[in-house]
């Protein structure tokens, strides 16, 4: 294992997003101020335990702590088992690993409520005793007890890997949820929050809807019409108004999200496409406005999560930007599919080194802080 300040660092970064549509593993190098991705592993989750989570994320009050309890511990081996197949597809030995970064599963994520709070699950116990690996885990909740929402968490590391000296730079990740980071070099400090959905309710009515998981390449989506008293419905929604520091989760934007737009709207659709495009419109013009009511001036928006995937989605973004140049974050020395993986091996990175995680002036905390807890990785 590497010890020696500046020296290269092997980091291990895993995430499931709020998609819940399985494991990103990324096996990462960490050089002077530099990082590099030098193996991924995707690692779907089985289909009943997707079920499972989405179901406890969307009807918490069916979600007992049993139930609780069996996920953390399956979604722990999940786990386990894709930093274990990722090192071995790679040949790599566990003591060559500095750590593992593990995010796990949010299930729950309430900053706001009286007593505010947010729930990862993927137990870190099952990740360091299965791998021999120290874990670092549990990155939210130190934040939290600062005051802050525990979210998001990438913006330091989208600082770090893609700040420019010239150029006014937001970093777009659409994952369930769209999140930003603005990198604006004339100001001292860095902006970032959620916008609201990304492809959250684009997958919800697509599964409904179609049975399927998201709508490949935003197909769908751009067969349909955007309906617009609809869409302004949408856009009425409280939380578009908010002024960051905010964050927001699953379990707000989701399918019962849609079903009270669309009671309040009063008319049922006809073309289930049409809602679809309507769906696609709200996330692309609530990131795009978010983003020009915060950085006017904005000259790159460098876009990496799932959502690159989806040709008709980044269509309606660049169209909402048109001065400004939508990009994959691939064009800037990151792969669109990896970059939060490689956030949470550079955040455990931090916690090791005993350096703070959190921006304050994004997620609201009273003051910087180290995130997460250790899980020693020797018996
Ligand atoms: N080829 C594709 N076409 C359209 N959408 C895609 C494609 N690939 C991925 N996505 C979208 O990206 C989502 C996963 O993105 P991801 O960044 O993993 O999100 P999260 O971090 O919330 O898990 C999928 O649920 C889907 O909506
Ligand atoms: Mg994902």
């Amino acid at each position: 294992m590497q010890t020696r300040d500046n020296a290269p660092a092997l980091y291990v970064g895993l995430i499931s997003g709020t998609s819940m549509d399985g494991i990103d593993a990324a096996l990462v190098q960490f050089g002077n101020h530099q990082c590099e991705v030098l193996a991924t592993l995707a690692a779907p989750y089985p289909d009943e335990l997707r079920d499972r989570l989405i179901s406890a994320a969307q009807t918490p009050a069916e979600c007992t702590v049993d139930r609780v309890g069996h996920l953390d511990q399956w979604v722990g081996e999940c786990f386990r088992d894709a930093a274990i197949a990722l090192l071995e597809q790679q040949g790599v030995a566990a003591d060559a690993i500095n750590a593992i970064g593990s995010h796990g599963q949010t299930l729950r994520h309430q900053p706001r409520a009286a007593r505010p709070f947010t729930l990862q699950i993927g137990d870190a116990n099952i990740i360091a005793a299965g791998t021999g690996i120290t874990t670092v885990a549990d990155f939210r909740r130190r934040d939290l007890a600062l005051g802050g929402e525990g979210a998001p968490l990438t913006p330091a590391f989208h600082q770090w890997f893609f700040a420019d000296r010239d150029k006014n730079r937001a970093v777009l990740n659409i994952g369930g949820i769209a999140n930003v980071t603005l990198l604006l070099p004339e100001s001292a400090t860095v902006a970032g929050f959620d916008t609201g959905p990304g492809n959250t309710l684009l997958d919800a009515w697509c599964r409904e809807s179609r049975n399927e998981p998201y709508d490949e390449g935003g197909a769908w989506a751009a067969s349909g019409t955007v309906l617009q008293p609809l869409l302004n419905e949408m856009l009425a929604d409280p939380y578009f108004k908010l002024p960051p520091p905010k964050s927001t989760g699953f379990e707000y934007f989701n399918s019962a999200w849609i079903k009270e737009r669309l009671a309040a709207f009063g008319k049922d659709v006809a073309a289930p496409q049409d809602l679809q495009a309507t769906l696609a419109e709200l996330s692309a013009r609530t990131i795009t406005l978010s983003i020009l009511e915060h950085a006017p001036t904005i000259e790159q928006v460098l876009v990496c999560g799932g959502g690159v995937h989806n040709q008709d989605l980044i269509q309606r973004l660049q169209s909402c930007l048109p001065g400004t140049s939508v990009q994959s974050t691939g064009d800037f020395g990151l792969h669109p599919d990896w970059v939060e993986a490689a956030a949470f091996a550079w955040l455990a990175k931090r916690r090791i080194e005993g350096k703070p995680g959190n921006l304050p002036e994004v997620t609201g905390a009273t003051r910087a802080t180290v995130l997460g807890a250790i899980f020693s990785g020797v018996a």
